[in-house]
């Protein structure tokens, strides 16, 4: 298997783990075609749903990580390996912050809290030292000036975007086409509207196998979209959630990609993390 790989659909397959963050544009031929954008987030150190969404994501042009790297899931160090080989657009989340010390866990629930101190202890020097430095939203691309990169929201980065009407509030104030939040674990999208923003979530044709669903964003309108989360699902469907943006056609294709979740969950076990987290998994909740 070849992780972190961009692959063209025409036989090629680049390693970007291989190569500086940044560098993956080089390796597509056509890049000078259209800007695809991987965006993921929330992955929360679930290896086998990260592995199985690399190996199901379309060609890509660059990556960018929407936080919550780590927390939950059972192999922190593995899945900052891959996600730093990956490239280098990053805002935290706040289970990377509290995992590394930069917050404390007194928000969290004793599930999570237990997880975070677990992940804390885990996590090599080096990984603790990387996560502290990941930068607070929203983050800019560079070259995409109609985009932006949050954990929670534009004006919070620890806030939940739930409903419509909080996600109006925002759509009002930002000035961007679309901004990419994670934090919710719920994928889809909002869009600007004349009265509350409205929530469009994918649909897919069956709940087992891969899925995409493409959403096209219309002219003059402003969107909060959410890729979902690949190590930890809370939208009733277990498979991992990301999407890839196309910058030119102003598409984002949603993804879910099913994954050994049994794998992830003995590995849970086996750390002696709370089985509540394993069993979450499997219920997308
Ligand atoms: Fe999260």
């Amino acid at each position: 298997m070849t992780l972190g790989s961009a692959s063209s659909g025409f036989g090629l397959n680049f390693d970007t783990a291989d190569y500086p963050a940044g560098l993956g544009a080089i390796y597509n031929p056509f890049s000078w075609w259209n800007v695809r954008i991987l965006i993921l987030s929330d992955i929360h150190a679930n290896l086998q749903a990260l592995e199985a969404s690399l190996e199901a994501a379309p060609v890509y042009d660059f990556v960018v990580n929407l936080g919550d790297v780590v927390g939950y899931g059972a192999n922190p160090n593995e899945v900052v390996k891959i996600s730093r080989g990956l490239g280098s657009t990053f805002v935290r989340g706040n289970h990377d912050k509290a995992a590394s010390g930069i917050s404390d866990a007194r928000d969290f629930n004793p599930v999570a809290a237990a997880a975070i101190r677990w992940t804390g202890e885990t996590l090599s020097a080096e990984n603790l030292a990387w996560l502290r430095e990941l930068p607070k939203g929203p983050a800019r691309v560079e070259g995409e000036a109609e985009i932006q990169l949050v954990h929670g929201s534009p004006r919070d980065e620890d806030e939940y975007v739930m409903y419509e009407q909080e996600a109006h509030a925002i759509l009002d104030a930002v000035k961007v086409t679309a901004t990419f939040f994670g934090h919710t674990h719920v994928q889809g999208a909002f869009a600007s509207n004349e009265g509350p923003a409205r929530f469009i979530p994918p649909v897919y044709k069956d709940a087992r196998n891969i899925g995409t669903f493409e959403f096209e964003l219309q002219p003059g309108k402003k969107y909060l979209i959410n890729p979902g989360s690949i190590g930890q699902p809370r939208d009733g469907d277990w498979r991992a959630a990301f999407l890839v943006f196309d910058s030119s056609s102003k598409v984002a294709t949603f993804y879910r990609v099913p994954y050994d979740v049994k794998s992830a969950q003995g590995n849970i076990l086996a750390a002696k993390l709370p089985e509540r987290l394993a069993a979450r998994l499997a219920e997308g909740r």
